[in-house]
């Protein structure tokens, strides 16, 4: 009997894993007060659309941290076709583990990856891998509003428990030894234009799909594209860019 892997029947091939944009990426780097870091490290970094982006912009050496390998395959394919192959390095490994693995990080980033791993929990495990004085940009699924559907605050009950409000955000990040430098929130269309216009079309595909893992993935995923659809706004993808104490 053939097995599938869901994951890679929805995702495989996608330039961006999750809502971003290059625009919006160099926009946030923009934020931080240097143009130069030492060490850097892209944590959940998929397929790599930002890693690339960061690589380039920056010419240096960018550190990416996955767990799946075939979307660090795909990264690698990627970052030889923007002939900047010289400024990644791939890791397959759990980014609970940085801190046994690097030191000093001048720049850790990590787009839509940290929810995995929980936000304070993960902004905790980094801190002591981060330079003093370095930076953590993170961007995390966060409530915006008081305002909240309640299609879509059931639909994140059982899907996302754990998302906080930017203010909660934002003491836990105290709490963790970091300052908050900026925040900055990605627009809609950033979660459209080439993320869930893909994805949506995907999935109505795979719910047809013979195996039930698949099916059910396309499933949740139609239902998570239909929520943001009713969401009025109530929650972004906010990222916070910050400083180590
Ligand atoms: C929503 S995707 C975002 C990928 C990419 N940053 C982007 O915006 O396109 C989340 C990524 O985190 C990775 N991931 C999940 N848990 C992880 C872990 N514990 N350690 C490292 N990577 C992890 C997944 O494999 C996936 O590539």
């Amino acid at each position: 009997m053939n097995t599938f892997n869901p994951i890679d029947l929805l995702f495989s091939g996608m330039g961006k894993l999750g809502p971003g944009d290059n625009v919006h990426t160099l926009n946030v780097l923009k934020l931080l007060p240097r143009r130069h870091f030492g060490l850097i490290v892209d944590a959940g970094c998929g397929t790599g659309r930002q890693t690339i982006a960061l690589a380039t912009k920056l010419n240096t050496l960018v550190h990416a941290i996955d767990v799946h390998e075939p979307f660090l395959a795909d990264l690698i394919r990627r970052a030889k076709t923007a002939r900047i192959e010289h400024l990644v390095q791939v890791h397959c490994m759990d980014m609970k583990d940085i801190p046994d693995v690097f030191q000093r990080i001048d720049l850790l980033w990590s787009e839509g990856a940290a929810y995995n791993m929980g936000f304070s929990n993960a902004l905790i495990t980094w801190a002591p891998a981060i330079d003093p004085e370095g930076f953590v940009v993170v961007s995390e699924m966060s409530w915006v509003r008081e305002q909240i559907p309640d299609k879509v605050r059931e639909f994140f009950l059982s899907g996302y428990p754990g998302m906080q409000s930017i203010q909660q955000n934002l003491m836990a990040i105290e709490k963790a030894g970091y300052t908050i430098l900026a925040t900055y929130t990605l627009p809609r269309e950033a979660w459209v234009k080439g993320f869930y216009d893909i994805l949506g079309k995907r999935a109505k595909i795979l719910v047809s799909h013979p195996d039930p893992s698949v099916r059910s993935l396309a499933l949740e995923t139609i239902k998570e594209i239909d929520v943001f659809a009713h969401s009025e706004d109530s929650y972004g993808y906010v990222f916070y860019v910050l400083q180590r104490i």
